[in-house]
């Protein structure tokens, strides 16, 4: 079997960014610098799509190289079936066909935090762990999934779970501490009530946490007082990343 058959490429939309790398889905590690570029205002259809081919042909990949992209709202075979953070133009998209035709070949395209949890359970702080594993990304929104003894329950909203008589993710996610200029310790109040909530529902074995402020998690994490074991994100922002390649190459 030669090298390039262990190899994918996974690309990362976001709210605030695009990025993509090539993947060694053996081992999880990029194999390739990360290219990365903002995520065009608007959040429109055409504009991301056409970032997204431009990434692909920055990196040095074969074109028989599987291909993953991820993307948050809820996805649904191919479908974009929400948009919280991108435009509305996206709801009921056959968003995953828009890529295909773009790009000129089949793709695995999956929802971003599903992408990232899915990678921390095969490669990062999940690797060993059994049980219900919930991974959990604060960035410009919060994503959430669900990972059962190494299975993907895929569209977890979990961000979208009422929390205070709100969406918890306009209440506890990153986006909202940096804009609200909330302390560690006043955010971590609020991540408090949303884990405690999610601990009380699902009584996971493992609550992952990632998204870009998981590198700062010395801050916030050892002020939560919760009876399931809590940790950061091993993969940092490079979870969703590896998760789509590892999808698209059928780990
Ligand atoms: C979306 C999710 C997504 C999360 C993180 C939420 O607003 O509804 O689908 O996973 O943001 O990007």
């Amino acid at each position: 079997m030669t090298k390039s058959k262990h190899q994918a490429v996974g690309v990362d939309i976001g709210g605030t960014g695009v990025k993509a790398a090539l993947v060694d889905v053996r081992t999880g590690e990029l194999l390739s610098d990360r290219v990365k570029t903002p995520t065009p205002a608007g959040g429109e259809p055409d504009a991301i799509r056409d970032v997204v081919v431009e990434l692909v042909g920055r990196l040095d990949a074969r074109d028989d190289t599987p291909i993953g992209v991820t993307f948050p709202a809820i996805v649904r075979k191919g479908r974009t079936m929400s948009a919280a953070n991108v435009s509305k133009a996206w709801i009921g998209l056959e968003a995953e066909r828009l890529f295909e035709d773009a790009l000129g070949r089949d793709i695995h395209f999956v929802n971003d935090a599903d992408a990232a949890g899915f990678a921390e359970d095969h490669y990062g702080a999940a690797k060993d762990a059994k049980g219900l594993v919930i991974m959990t990304t604060l960035g410009t929104g919060i994503g959430g999934a669900f990972i059962y003894d190494g299975v993907l329950i895929p569209n977890a909203e979990l961000g979208h779970l009422e929390l205070d008589g709100a969406g918890a993710e306009t209440r506890a996610s990153n986006k909202v501490r940096e804009t609200e200029g909330l302390s560690w310790e006043a955010w971590a109040e609020r991540l408090q009530r949303y884990y405690s909530h999610l601990e009380f529902l699902f009584s996971p074995d493992l609550f992952v946490v990632g998204g870009g402020v998981s590198k700062s998690s010395d801050e916030f994490l050892p002020l939560l007082r919760l009876d399931t074991p809590i940790v950061p994100a091993m993969l940092r922002n490079n979870a969703g990343i590896i998760g789509a390649a590892a999808l698209a190459r059928g780990v």
